[in-house]
């Protein structure tokens, strides 16, 4: 035995209980009520909650985007991931023109490997659809990368899938057992309506909210679980932040098909009040936050079920990138931040009473290892998975401040948010990478992980 984590509370989705854990070679090896430690490493977590660490499925590190690239390295959020006790990210590949689907994963691990703090996985964004491609899908699942993303938006910026793609895609991950992301949002809309504000002279970050509100997403939303359902296929929605589209899914899934709808953070904290902001454009992403009523559909859906996931969109950019668009959203990069800030926020809402803990392990561990397929190692406390391990104190009182982030962003949209209980410490595969506000780990421990997605619905 290399640890011993003693007296803690351990917190899966299905089950609340107490229990030592022993961990070995980075796994969890035995779960029971007392461990002797025989000279191991010993962890005191009387009071304290064990929690399986999360998963963000969503972020966009070191991308190039917007005409810039997003702010966060692989190093600086992986970093920042583990002392939020992320102990997985997701990260999105953008496939150039050209390029094939497991040279596009390939060639960013490169980048990503020597300085991955915690494990990852790669979705690809296929932003060049040819019959090759199309062919490769199946040995990239082979392969260990089983989710692909299409973005409905985003024309100009040469990433856009039209429905034709979409369909074409949407059916081989039905012949391949992989799983199609989309983000959801009608490109013809927001252009018009971008247009006739600049024309208007219209141009703080408000319009930013006003070309792309709450029908503008929930079109796309059901475009593409429409087409989802006529082909027969599972659909994963990304960043879902209005109501009509959390009925939409919810409809979707009463009639029995595999939908997955995921939000995050930012859109269950903030509405779109804060564009109206002096610091407006900091929180300018797509789709940008909404109303209350929206806010309050996330919140039920995540109850219900039919918000399956939360995570980040992590896509940061400086304060200075994001000045370009003082005088015209338009020129805002899009993208917010939350990397660190997800667990410890979902947390913090189950210990203020709003949900469980358990849902909160639910949505932001279990289910993204079970919809993506790397449930065999990761998303719960349970032998034989790895040792990936969050110690939370409910009595530990946090109000998040760039100064107190392990990021590169010279700003945080969570700033001065007060948190009820927060990860004290964070092990990834056993080895101790966060402890009280102290970053502890090593670029380059994080491993790529392959995955094998199984049907769950
Ligand atoms: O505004 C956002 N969300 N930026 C990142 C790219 C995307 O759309 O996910
Ligand atoms: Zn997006
Ligand atoms: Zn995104």
């Amino acid at each position: 035995m290399d640890l011993v984590i003693k007296n803690g509370v351990i917190i899966t989705a299905e089950e609340t209980y107490k229990a030592d854990i022993g961990v070995k070679n980075g796994k969890i090896i035995e779960i029971a009520d007392r461990i002797e430690d025989h000279g191991a490493e010993v962890v005191n977590a009387e009071g304290k909650y064990v929690l399986p660490g999360a998963i963000d499925a969503h972020t966009h590190l070191q991308m190039p985007f917007g005409g810039t690239v997003s702010a966060d390295s692989y190093e600086a959020g992986t970093r920042a991931a583990a002392c939020g006790g992320t102990t997985t990210v997701f990260d999105f590949a953008l496939q150039q023109k050209g390029h094939g689907i497991i040279q596009t994963a390939k060639e960013r691990d490169k980048l990503c490997a020597p300085q991955a703090c915690v494990d990852y996985a790669f979705h690809v964004v296929i932003s060049d659809l040819r019959p090759e491609i199309l062919d490769e899908v199946e040995s990239a699942v082979d392969y260990g990368i089983p989710s692909f993303k299409v973005y409905m938006v985003y024309k100009k910026e040469g990433l856009m899938a039209d429905d034709g793609v979409l369909c074409q895609l949407l059916q081989k991950s039905k012949e391949t057992g992989a799983l199609i992301s989309v983000h959801a949002e009608n490109p013809d809309l927001i252009d018009l309506r971008t247009e006739t504000y600049l024309k208007e002279g219209k141009t703080s970050a408000w319009y930013h909210y006003m070309s792309r509100p709450e029908f503008v997403e929930a079109e796309a939303d059901k475009r593409a679980i429409h087409w989802a359902k006529s082909l027969n296929t599972p659909i994963y929605i990304v960043h879902l932040a209005n109501k009509e589209g959390v009925e939409e899914v919810k409809r979707a899934r009463d009639m029995g098909f595999e939908i997955y709808a995921e939000t995050c953070p930012q859109y269950l904290h903030f509405t779109n009040e804060v564009y109206k902001r002096e610091d407006g454009r900091n929180f300018v992403c797509s789709p940008p936050m909404k109303g209350e009523e929206s806010q309050e559909a996330l919140w039920m859906g995540i109850k219900t079920g039919d918000i399956s996931t939360i995570a980040t969109d992590h896509c940061p950019f400086q304060t200075s990138e994001k000045d370009w668009g003082k005088d015209d959203f338009t020129k805002i990069p899009n993208g917010c931040m939350g990397i660190e800030n997800m667990y410890p926020y979902m947390l913090s809402e189950a210990n203020k009473g709003r949900i469980s803990f358990n849902k909160v392990v639910e949505v932001c561990s279990l289910n993204p290892a079970k919809i993506f397929g790397c449930d065999e190692l990761k998303g719960s406390i349970v032998v034989g998975k790895d040792a990936d391990i969050v110690i939370y104190d409910p009595e530990k009182n946090f109000t998040i401040s760039k100064n107190n982030m392990h990021s590169d962003v010279d700003y945080t949209i969570w700033e001065g948010v007060k948190l009820k209980g927060y990860p004290i410490m964070t092990f990834s595969r056993g080895k101790l990478v966060f402890e009280d506000g102290e970053f502890l780990g090593q670029p380059g421990w994080g491993k790529f992980i392959k995955r094998k997605r199984k049907k769950l619905l």
